[in-house]
């Protein structure tokens, strides 16, 4: 290595559900596709989360310890030895998905369907895909999108979530004019109100059951909020277009109930997998169009652009910051999703 780097650094792995751990990880030697990237901050996500809690987030279950963490900025460190990437001490955000084409067929213009994708941080294939919770971290150099100089890696530290959001809204196709309705105001619903807010909708209307996510959607762009599961209220709005984001079948239900005769309602939220009670024989008689949403293709390009103009407004949406001294108290905070928004990890101060 030419570089001065330590043979280890700090990162978060998961072990197996209920253990957590900051501990030392040896740093490999990169591969020639790969740059050394000085991780800034990393986002902790939902799937984080289930694999601290549960061990497994969906049908991904953790067969051996695994380095967390997909939601990453950095600075490169290191080039790719193969002269692919950005050149060292360029700042960076982080594409996570390694798509795999194969014999199963998807449209070729979405790679985020492509069956095998990995992950940066998911337990989905075996061996598993370390991610990125670490001070240090070899990535390939085609996941590496330079910021723009007046893009902070701060704010950056969210182009991930914000790219998963992005999609959802493109999915539902123009928005302008429109009235949205958002439900589910965690990090993703959030982010989905400020790309509706950014794409031109005339009314947003966020739902949540607790006060704080409300709060944090009012500050993104939300134009009236609503607490709770009220039917009528939620039937009342009315929506052209409504984003399922708060991956429970009753948010399902109030989603369906929300849209308006021949509307849209994309589902982001990610319900466990297996049969759901879901209300959904309005969706016929309104023909509603139901419309999945799975992460993210190149919208992250638009989404740093966006955020870099300043025509993408998300501030609001990380609450808290923690070194990775803290990291599990970080987690902790976290899992809370009443008191808190995005938690960040602070890998450089540590
Ligand atoms: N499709 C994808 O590619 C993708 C990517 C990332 C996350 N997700 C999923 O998106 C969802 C949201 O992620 P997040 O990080 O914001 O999670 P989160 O848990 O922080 O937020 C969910 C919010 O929904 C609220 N909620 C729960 N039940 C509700 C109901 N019946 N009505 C209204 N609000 C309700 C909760 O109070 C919470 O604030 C999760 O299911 C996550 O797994 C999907
Ligand atoms: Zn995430």
């Amino acid at each position: 290595m030419s570089l001065n780097l330590p043979a280890s650094g700090p990162a978060v792995v998961a072990h197996g559900k209920g253990d957590l751990r900051i501990e030392d990880i040896p740093m490999a030697a990169p591969q020639s596709g790969e740059s050394i990237v000085g991780i800034a901050y990393g986002g902790i996500c939902g799937s984080d989360l289930h694999y601290w809690l549960h061990g497994a987030a969906g049908e991904s279950i953790l067969k051996e310890p695994m380095v967390l963490g997909h939601e990453i900025v950095g600075v490169v460190l290191q080039q790719a030895a193969d002269g692919t990437g950005p050149a060292a001490g360029t700042p960076v955000a982080v594409h996570p998905a390694t798509p795999a084409p194969g014999s199963v067929r998807y449209p070729a213009d979405r790679p985020n369907l492509s069956p095998g994708c990995t992950y940066l941080g998911s337990a989905a294939r075996y061996p598993h895909t370390d991610g990125a919770f670490s001070r240090y971290a070899n990535l390939p150099a085609r996941m590496l999108r330079p910021l723009p100089a007046n893009l902070d890696l701060r704010t950056a530290a969210l182009v991930e979530p914000a790219s998963v959001a992005w999609h959802a809204v493109s999915r539902a196709g123009e928005v302008r004019g429109k009235t949205a309705l958002v439900i589910g105001s965690g990090p993703i619903g959030a982010l989905c109100v400020a790309v509706l807010k950014r794409a031109g909708a005339a009314k947003i209307v966020a739902v949540d059951m607790h006060d704080k996510p409300l709060e944090i959607a009012r500050a993104v762009g939300a134009d009236e909020v609503l607490k709770g599961d009220d039917a009528d209220a939620i039937a009342a709005v009315d929506a052209d277009v409504v984003i399922e984001s708060s991956g429970s079948h009753y948010g399902l239900a109030s989603a369906i109930k929300g849209a308006t005769r021949g509307g849209k309602v994309v589902m982001v939220g990610l319900l466990p997998s297996g049969p759901q009670p879901v209300f959904i024989s309005l969706a016929i008689t309104r023909e509603l169009e139901l419309l999945g949403s799975f992460r993210f293709n190149d919208e992250i390009d638009d989404v740093i652009a966006a955020l870099a103009d300043g025509s993408l407004f998300v501030d609001p949406v990380v609450t808290h910051e923690f070194d990775l001294a803290h990291g599990l108290e970080a987690f902790e905070v976290a899992k809370n999703s009443a008191g808190s928004g995005k938690v960040l990890l602070n890998f450089r101060d540590s």
